[in-house]
């Protein structure tokens, strides 16, 4: 007691900081994912979530996700630019020739990951033989293999319930994403046994690592509970001009079973703001600014109900 009583006081005293980046400390941000993140391929079909946190937070953003991405394509294959052997690489490249040159006190990185790895080709159709366990240790690898390079502060976004999408959601209809004759009460179910299941190994295996890491913030970003709460409370956060909608999406387009033409329902403007899913299987703009709100609030070394300072 009276021993971590004088820690507490040589922490403080030494003006370390205790859990979380420091008001007006970021200026960098540095993001990794697949389309959620991914700022030339938006999801949203709008601007994606790292522009508005950036402009939100007054900090300057280096984009690496990419659209399609899995954690890794030794794990979970999918033709798109992996976290791990291609988005890393990219970044090693740059901060290897100097053209990018990131001040690690100044910079937070994030990965928003898993859609995909758990998604359709991949773990919920059994394409592969990976399981949710090998995707979060991939996960909490990024973190590892970041931090080795010299990057301190981290902000690793949780899996959103994937169940609520439309793509995965039990009364599914055939669409862009998956036209193939499916049991969608049964995806529904394995998807959040995945999801709530890997969400929980992400945060002890993190929980367990930060203190490994002298001198890393390492913050879990709960989506899971974001999207849930959106999809249950709509009227905090959606603002567009038709009835607000939280189990279909403003671009929705039903395929025939088996492929073919797809016949699409879209809404335009201000009714977009409506709805929680973009298409079946992406949160929509308006979606991404509150995650975006919530994300630079964090940066901005606030609080956020979403975010959890783990170091
Ligand atoms: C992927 O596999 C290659 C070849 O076996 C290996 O060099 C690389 O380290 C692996 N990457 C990961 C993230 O496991
Ligand atoms: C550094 O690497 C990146 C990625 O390959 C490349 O686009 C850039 O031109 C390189 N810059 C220098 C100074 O070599
Ligand atoms: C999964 O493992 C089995 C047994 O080792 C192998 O036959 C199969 O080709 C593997 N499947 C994939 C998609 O890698
Ligand atoms: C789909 O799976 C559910 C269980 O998740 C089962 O009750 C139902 O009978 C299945 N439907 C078909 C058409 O196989
Ligand atoms: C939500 O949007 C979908 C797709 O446009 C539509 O089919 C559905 O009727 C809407 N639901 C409500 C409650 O407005
Ligand atoms: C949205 O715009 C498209 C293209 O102009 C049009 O086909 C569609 O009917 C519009 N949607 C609504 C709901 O008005
Ligand atoms: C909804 O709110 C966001 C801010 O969160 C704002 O940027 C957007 O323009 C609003 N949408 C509408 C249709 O008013």
């Amino acid at each position: 007691m009276l021993f971590s009583l004088f820690c507490a006081f040589a922490v403080a005293a030494s003006g370390v900081h205790a859990a979380g980046v420091r008001p007006g400390q970021i200026k960098h941000l540095v993001t990794f994912g697949d389309s959620y993140t991914d700022t030339v391929s938006t999801g949203d079909k709008g601007t994606a979530w790292p522009v508005y946190a950036a402009g939100y937070s007054k900090t300057t953003l280096h984009p690496f996700a990419r659209s399609g991405a899995t954690c890794s394509n030794n794990i979970t294959f999918r033709p798109f630019p992996p976290v791990f052997e291609s988005q890393l690489p990219l970044y090693f490249t740059e901060t290897g020739n100097g053209s990018l040159r990131l001040p690690a006190g100044e910079t937070v990185y994030t990965l928003w990951i898993g859609t995909n790895d758990l998604g359709v080709n991949s773990l919920v159709t059994g394409s592969n033989n990976a399981s949710v366990v090998d995707v979060v240790a991939c996960m909490v690898d990024w973190v590892r293999v970041l931090y080795k390079s010299g990057a301190r502060n981290f902000i690793v976004q949780n899996m959103i319930p994937l169940e609520l999408t439309v793509l995965y959601a039990a009364d599914s209809y055939p669409n862009r994403f998956w036209a193939v004759e499916r049991n969608a009460s049964d995806w529904s179910v394995l998807m959040r046994e995945m999801v709530l299941s890997g969400n929980a190994l992400t945060k002890l295996m993190l929980q367990a690592l930060a203190p490994t890491l002298p001198g890393s913030h390492i913050a879990v970003f709960d989506s899971h509970s974001l999207i849930q709460d959106i999809h249950d409370r709509p009227a905090l956060y959606l603002n567009g001009t038709v009835p607000l909608n939280v189990t279909g999406c403003w671009d929705s387009c039903v395929a025939p079973v088996g492929g073919g033409d797809l016949v699409c329902t879209v809404q335009n403007g201000t009714a977009r703001d409506s709805y929680l899913w973009a298409d079946e299987l992406h949160p929509s703009e308006q979606s991404d600014r509150i995650i975006a709100r919530e994300i630079a609030l964090t940066l901005e070394g606030k609080r956020s109900r979403w975010s959890t300072w783990l170091n």
